[in-house]
């Protein structure tokens, strides 16, 4: 079966070379010159893996993974990136790229890497919505969930990461006055910052190059409905007085239009960066601050959810155990014992993708302790050496797990990756952010 291609380029030159390359390697490819277009042939011919610039007019590729991620999330993409974007890129997958190739291409790593993107679709999983756990702290959290949703006050989501940040703003969304309304989520880390103004309130055409149309933004789609800012804490200080405005007063100004308009919108975020420390550094509005936190839900860490464990692990084995078709697989009870003494950094994303993993390599009926990652194999040898020198930072933690796990595979990173049970992507990613190099 041949697979196919889309190539979303604006530059003709590099987008022919790349077309040849590709064509040369038997893929089917079809090209556009910029990301409406590239938008519209997804749409007609149903891709298996994307190739998009990020700097095209109109629509650049951070809305077409935008629309990739919402109408066709099991297509990968990957993002082309120049020197000087990289950050962005970077951005990108945390939003759900697959990953990204900077210019000039190298012909290799572009067949390489799009093997990898068609080895890595899956069937779509089944997630449930619904928010597990029966600890004390969470039954606190279920009752704020419901308690905060029926008002009309702003709420901010604190937790690590993996926590269910986004599970509990969709719940309050699911138990407020407009359930059938729109739910919007806009991630504020994963945009370019000069995008990120018209992406929330809107343009009208003309209001700088490249808006060739007027351009509802999402607090205006979000009308009638909830408004998600996700990773409000990477918010640019040069936005925060116009965010403040709208959320004071429900009102909303498309950049480059002079006239407001009314929005009724109940408005929830969430990060997982410590806001307090960020007032304390003027990188943060306090103002906003205040506004955006009317009421505040924090999201415990899996450590401080007692007894949750076990309910979470038996939650996610008979989902992967359905989605696989192994209904009878089960724990051996060294693997149980594995999994709660392991500290769980990564939180209930961290677990799922470990579960998951383990019921795809397990042959047999039960799990056993080699179809763990190893850093959770480890993990005890690793508390008795105490070579892991325990922060109360937890980004200081994660920072030493990956490192020390990275060093136990050599470096790695496919390997590391593998042991954690988190992609390469989420590995390179997390290298970049705490620039963890070679000890
Ligand atoms: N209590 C829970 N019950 C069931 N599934 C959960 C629970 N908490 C989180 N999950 C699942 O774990 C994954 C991560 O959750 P979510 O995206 O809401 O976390 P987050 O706090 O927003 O993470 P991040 O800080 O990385 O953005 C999702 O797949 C979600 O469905
Ligand atoms: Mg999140």
């Amino acid at each position: 079966m041949t697979h196919k291609i889309l190539l979303i380029e604006d530059d003709d030159r590099l987008r022919r070379i790349l077309q040849l390359i590709l064509l040369d390697a038997k893929y089917d490819v079809q090209t556009a010159a910029d990301g409406q277009e590239g938008i519209d042939t997804w749409q007609k011919w149903r891709p298996d893996v994307v190739l998009t610039d990020l700097m095209m007019e109109p629509l650049n590729g951070i809305e077409v993974l935008g629309f990739g991620k919402h109408s066709d999330p099991q297509t990968p993409i990957i993002i082309l990136t120049a020197f000087g974007t990289v950050e962005t890129a970077v951005l990108a997958m945390k939003d759900g790229a697959f990953d990204y190739l900077t210019k000039p291409v190298d012909n290799l790593e572009l067949l390489a890497i799009i093997a990898e993107a068609l080895e890595s679709r899956q069937p779509p999983a089944q997630d449930s919505k619904e928010l597990i756990g029966s600890s004390a702290i969470m039954q606190k959290v279920r009752q704020n969930i419901t308690r905060f949703a029926s008002t009309d006050s702003s709420v901010l989501i604190s937790g690590e990461s993996g926590t269910g940040k986004e599970l509990a703003a969709r719940a309050i969304h699911q138990s407020s006055q407009h359930p059938e309304g729109p739910f919007i989520r806009v991630n504020c880390a994963a945009i370019p910052h000069e995008l990120l103004e018209s992406e929330l309130f809107g343009h009208i055409q003309g209001a700088f190059t490249g808006a060739t149309a007027n351009r509802e933004g999402a607090f205006s789609r979000a009308d009638g409905g909830t408004i998600f800012l996700d990773e409000i804490g990477d918010l640019p200080l040069q936005l925060q007085p116009k965010l403040l405005h709208a959320v004071e007063e429900k009102m909303i100004t498309p950049v480059g239009s002079g006239k407001t308009q009314k929005i009724n919108v109940k408005i929830l975020s969430a990060t997982n960066r410590d806001l307090g420390k960020m007032l304390a550094e003027k990188t943060f509005r306090e103002d906003l601050y205040y506004r955006l936190n009317t009421v505040h839900l924090h999201m415990p860490p899996i450590r401080q959810r007692d007894g949750d464990l076990t309910l979470l692990i038996d939650h996610f084995l008979g989902m992967f155990g359905k989605k696989f078709v192994k209904s009878q697989i089960t724990l051996a009870p060294e693997s149980m014992k594995l999994l709660h003494s392991f500290t769980w950094p990564g939180n209930v994303r961290e677990m799922k993708n470990v579960i998951e993993r383990a019921v795809l390599s397990c042959e047999g009926k039960t799990i056993n302790p080699e179809h763990l990652p190893s850093s959770i194999q480890v993990a005890r040898q690793v508390d008795r050496r105490k070579t892991v020198v325990v922060s109360t930072d937890l980004h200081d933690r994660e920072q030493q797990l990956i490192a020390s796990v990275l060093e136990n595979c050599s470096y790695n990173q496919s390997e590391a990756a593998r042991a954690m049970g988190i992609s390469r992507n989420t590995l390179r990613y997390r290298i970049k952010k705490y620039g963890i190099s070679k000890r």
